[in-house]
C-alpha cells in the first residue's frame, strides 16, 4: 500500500523557490493554509515539486470527484480537443453543450422540463441564478443564510454569510439580501435545542422576515445549501428543506439550491438534496462537474427561463472540452463513484467517531458520504470554536503527508476524491490521528493567512 513520502523538509528547496516567486507575482487575497506547491497528482495522490508525495483528502477543494487525472477523463479531454476547443455557445451551436444540458436536465431533482445556464465557475452558477430569479418573478429581494458561501462575484458574495472579511472594503454589497440562521443542529441558533431548529428557523422567516422586514410577495427566491461548506460542513435536519419548501411554495418563492460543494456524488446522493426528499426550482453546479476542468452550470425549470436573447450570456460558459468531460464524470460518477462514496462516507464517519472517544477536542463528526466535518472544540461542554487547535492539525497533517482543509471557524473537511479506497483511508485516518496526538503534545504552526 502506498504510503505518504516526504523526503525533504517542508517546503523543500525548489518549492521555497516557487513560494518566493508567488509572492512577488500572485494575487495575495488567496488563502493558502501550508505550503504545498503541487507538480502532478494521480488518483488521490499529489507529488509535489520536490518529489514528496502526499496523500490528498481535499480533493482539490472538493473538485476531483474522479480523482487527480483520471484516465478516462484525459482520454475525454484529449479527443475533444482534437475535434474542438471553443467556439463560445453563446454564439454558436455545438452538440457538448447541448448533450450536457440534456444530461443535467435528466438528472436534477424532479427531472423533465429543465433549462441550463452554462458559466465556469460556482460564483458564475449563483450569479446567474440571482438574476433568473429576480428577472422571472419581479420581485426585488432574497433569502440566503447566514454560514453560507455562494462565490465572490458582486452577486454571489452578497449572498454569502460565512466570514466578514469576504464582504470587508467591498460595500456596497448588492441590496435586498435578507440573512437568516441556518438550522444548524450542533451548535443551534435562539439558544435553543438541536431538534427544535428547523421549527425555529422557519418560525423566523415566517414571523420575523416576512411580518417585520419584506412581504413574502416581494422575495424572489431563497438561496441554500444543502449541507453548508465553507461555513463548517453543517447537516441540517432531515426536515427541514420540506419545511421550507411548504413555506415557499405558499408565497411562490423559489428554492435555489446550491449544490456547487455538495453536488456531483459527493453526498452519496447525485445531488445532496435527494437527502431530504425535496424538489427545488433551480440547481446550481460547479466544481465536482468536470473532474477539475472549469465549468458552472445554473439548471431551472423551464418555465421559468423566460429572459430573452442577450439578456445573460458567458464567452467561455459551456466550453465543449469541459461538456465533454463533465459527461464523462456524470457516467463515471452513475457507474459505481456514487455507491463509493456513500459507502466510504460511512466508513470513514465511523471510524472518526471512534476517534472523538480518546480525544475530547473532537466536538462533533458529521456529514453525509465523502463530504465530512471533524469540529474542534475547547470543551464538548461549551462547544467553543477552536480554530487554533484546528489550524495546527491542519499543519500537523501536512507535515506528516496527508493534505486536509479548514472549513468554517473550526471544522476539518475530509473530501477525497469520489474514487477513494477503504485503504487509502486507513493510511489518512493513521495520519490523522498521529496529528491529533502531536498536537496534545503541542505541534508548531505555519505562519498562515485568515481566509
Ligand atoms: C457552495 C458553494 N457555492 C459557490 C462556490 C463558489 O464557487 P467558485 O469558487 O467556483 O466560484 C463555492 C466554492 O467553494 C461553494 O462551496
Amino acid at each position: 500500500m502506498l504510503k505518504p513520502e516526504i523526503k525533504t523538509e517542508l517546503p523543500g528547496p525548489l518549492a521555497k523557490e516557487w513560494l518566493s516567486k508567488d509572492k512577488r507575482f500572485i494575487s495575495p487575497s488567496y488563502t493558502r493554509s501550508y505550503p504545498a506547491v503541487v507538480e502532478r497528482g494521480e488518483g488521490v495522490w499529489i507529488y509535489d515539486v520536490d518529489g514528496n508525495r502526499f496523500l490528498d483528502m481535499t480533493a482539490g477543494v472538493a473538485v476531483l470527484a474522479t480523482g487527480h487525472s483520471h484516465p478516462e477523463i484525459i482520454n475525454t479531454a484529449i479527443e475533444q480537443m482534437k475535434k474542438l476547443v471553443h467556439m463560445s455557445g453563446t454564439d454558436f451551436y455545438y452538440p457538448a453543450e447541448i448533450m450536457l444540458a440534456e444530461k443535467l436536465a435528466e438528472i436534477v431533482p424532479g427531472a423533465a422540463n429543465r433549462k441550463v445556464f452554462f458559466g465556469n465557475s460556482g460564483a458564475e452558477a449563483n450569479e446567474a441564478a440571482l438574476k433568473l430569479s429576480r428577472f422571472h418573478t419581479k420581485r426585488p429581494y432574497v433569502i440566503a443564510f447566514i454560514g453560507a458561501f455562494h462565490g465572490r462575484t458582486y452577486g454571489a458574495m452578497s449572498l454569502s454569510g460565512s466570514k466578514s472579511i469576504h464582504h470587508k472594503g467591498f460595500a456596497p454589497l448588492i441590496q435586498g439580501v435578507i440573512h437568516v440562521p441556518y438550522p444548524d443542529p450542533y451548535r443551534p441558533p435562539f439558544g435553543i435545542s438541536g431538534d427544535e431548529v428547523s421549527d425555529a428557523v422557519i418560525d423566523y422567516i415566517e414571523n420575523v422576515v416576512f411580518k417585520k422586514l419584506v412581504d413574502p410577495e416581494e422575495v424572489a427566491a431563497i438561496f441554500f445549501e444543502p449541507i453548508q461548506g465553507e461555513g463548517g460542513y453543517i447537516v441540517p435536519p432531515s426536515d427541514f428543506f420540506g419545511k421550507l419548501r411548504e413555506l415557499t411554495s405558499r408565497y411562490d418563492i423559489l428554492m435555489v439550491d446550491d449544490e456547487v460543494q455538495a453536488g456531483m456524488g459527493r453526498t452519496g446522493r447525485m445531488f445532496a438534496i435527494e437527502h431530504f426528499d425535496v424538489v427545488p426550482d433551480i440547481v446550481t453546479i460547479a466544481k465536482g462537474i468536470a473532474s477539475g476542468f472549469p465549468l458552472g452550470a445554473m439548471v431551472a425549470k423551464s418555465s421559468l427561463m423566460d429572459w430573452s436573447a442577450g439578456a445573460h450570456a458567458s464567452t467561455f460558459g459551456g466550453n465543449p472540452v469541459s461538456c465533454m468531460v463533465a459527461l464523462k464524470t456524470i457516467e463515471l460518477l452513475e457507474n459505481g463513484l456514487i455507491e463509493n462514496a456513500e459507502k466510504m462516507g460511512t466508513y470513514l464517519i465511523s471510524r472518526l467517531k471512534e476517534l472523538m472517544k480518546d480525544y475530547e477536542f473532537i466536538g462533533d463528526v458529521r456529514g453525509k458520504g465523502l463530504m465530512i466535518g471533524v469540529d474542534i472544540v475547547k470543551d464538548r461542554e461549551s462547544k467553543e470554536y477552536n480554530p487554533e487547535l484546528r489550524n495546527r492539525i491542519v499543519d500537523e497533517a501536512f507535515k506528516r503527508g496527508l493534505l486536509m482543509l479548514a472549513a468554517g471557524p473550526s471544522a476539518i473537511r475530509w473530501s477525497p476524491a469520489l474514487t477513494v479506497r477503504k485503504e487509502e483511508l486507513d493510511v489518512a485516518l493513521e495520519i490523522f490521528e498521529e496529528a491529533l496526538k502531536s498536537v496534545e503534545k503541542g505541534g508548531k504552526r505555519w505562519q498562515r493567512r485568515e481566509c
